[in-house]
């Protein structure tokens, strides 16, 4: 097996950004906090596994791949700092750990993906009965979850970039770029590969309300690469693609299921019918770690926010009276209907979704 601490050594020219990581040397868990992006670039650092939840459910870690790599890193600590002495003892510690991390954001399918890797490896660490052995084989398993991230996402920006021609215009919903994931990105990294290889290309963002993601974080991330782009507010795609101004839409997901219905950031669905609408073609980029193998759109659960995201801007500036009645989903679902291509680290899957993601999927 190779040493993913060596591993992640090959990838460092595609870690311009590095939004979290493990120090090997203090053993402990270290990530951006990207509710302070773009005004403040500040990293925090933990040995808690809970504080890495906390981080999760506030938010200072978000988008799915950076969340379910987040919460791999976290059982790691959780079976480094665990003070048990039996096996058993650390097991029951691990379970707990699993249980609140699983607990901090509900549609992000990655989460529930990392961690039950990480468990599948945790059982067979533990056959042997040796306490230091399932503490080793957690982090390794964390490392492992985070390379990989980083690899699918330059192998999908490799196989994406195919579909983005010199000169267009790319509209995007939502950050999906290195401060979403373990690093480089998967929409955004498609984006930045295209533009790496050359590629004039001029990025649409919109500014993702509640939360801000296009206007704080894609405003910083291409900034930081001098990618040229235009900021838009959330309601203005359908006028975007009507007046020709974008040549195609690009967004990750934060849970695919078998038959292409696709979870992403709230109003993801409307720039879908914008770009249908007006005959562009409308791209989902995410791992294979996003996809659920279910057939059953109702198995995808919305996460339902806190009202004041909506009544307030970035929990300070009230924008409404404070008793305003408020709905806040944050993600919608995008049928397979709307969804040109999906774009992963293996292939791009077209329609008919049940056979493409299918086949992606079975090992
Ligand atoms: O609420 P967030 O910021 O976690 O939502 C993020 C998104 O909707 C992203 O598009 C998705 O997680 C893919 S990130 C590569």
């Amino acid at each position: 097996m190779t040493d993913p601490f060596k591993e992640i050594e090959k990838y460092e020219e595609f870690l311009r950004i590095k939004p979290l990581y493990w120090d090997q040397k203090a053993e402990e868990f270290v990530w951006l906090d990207t509710r302070l992006i773009p005004f403040e670039e500040v990293y925090r650092r933990t040995k808690d596994y809970k504080r890495v939840g906390e981080a999760i459910r506030s938010m200072e870690i978000r988008g799915a791949p950076a969340i379910g790599v987040s919460a791999a890193f976290g059982m790691a600590l959780a079976a480094k700092y665990s003070r048990a002495t039996t096996l058993e003892g650390l097991l029951g510690d691990l379970e707990d750990a699993k249980k609140y991390l699983a607990s901090t954001r509900p549609t992000a399918y990655n989460l529930f993906w990392a961690l039950d890797r990480v468990w599948k490896r945790i059982l067979e660490a533990s056959e042997k009965g040796d306490l230091e052995e399932v503490r080793e084989a957690v982090l390794d398993e964390a490392m492992r979850i985070y390379v990989e991230d980083i690899k699918n996402n330059v192998e999908m920006g490799r196989i994406g970039s195919k579909l983005i021609d010199d000169g267009d215009r790319i509209l995007t919903h939502c950050n999906t770029g290195a401060l979403a994931t373990a690093g480089f990105g998967t929409a955004l990294g498609v984006v930045r590969y295209a533009w790496y290889e050359g590629k004039k290309i001029h990025v649409i963002t919109t500014e993702t309300r509640p939360v801000l993601q296009g206007a704080r974080l894609n405003v910083w991330e291409l900034k930081k690469e001098g990618i040229p782009f235009t900021l838009i507010t959330d309601g203005m795609p359908g006028l975007v693609f009507m007046k020709g101004m974008a040549d195609l839409a690009i967004v990750g997901a934060d849970r695919i299921i078998l038959t292409g219905h696709t979870a992403n950031k709230i109003g993801t669905y409307m720039v879908a019918l914008a770009a249908n609408d007006n005959e562009k073609p409308f791209y989902v980029a995410a791992p294979t770690s996003t996809i659920q193998a279910v057939t059953d759109p109702s198995e995808i659960v919305i996460e339902e926010r806190d009202p004041d995201e909506v009544r307030k801007v970035m929990g300070k500036y009230p924008i409404t009276l404070p008793d305003v009645n408020v709905y806040n989903p944050s993600f919608d679902i995008t049928p397979p209907k709307l969804i040109t291509a999906i774009i992963t680290e293996k292939k791009i899957a077209y329609p008919p979704y049940i056979k493409s993601l299918r086949e992606l999927v079975s090992p």
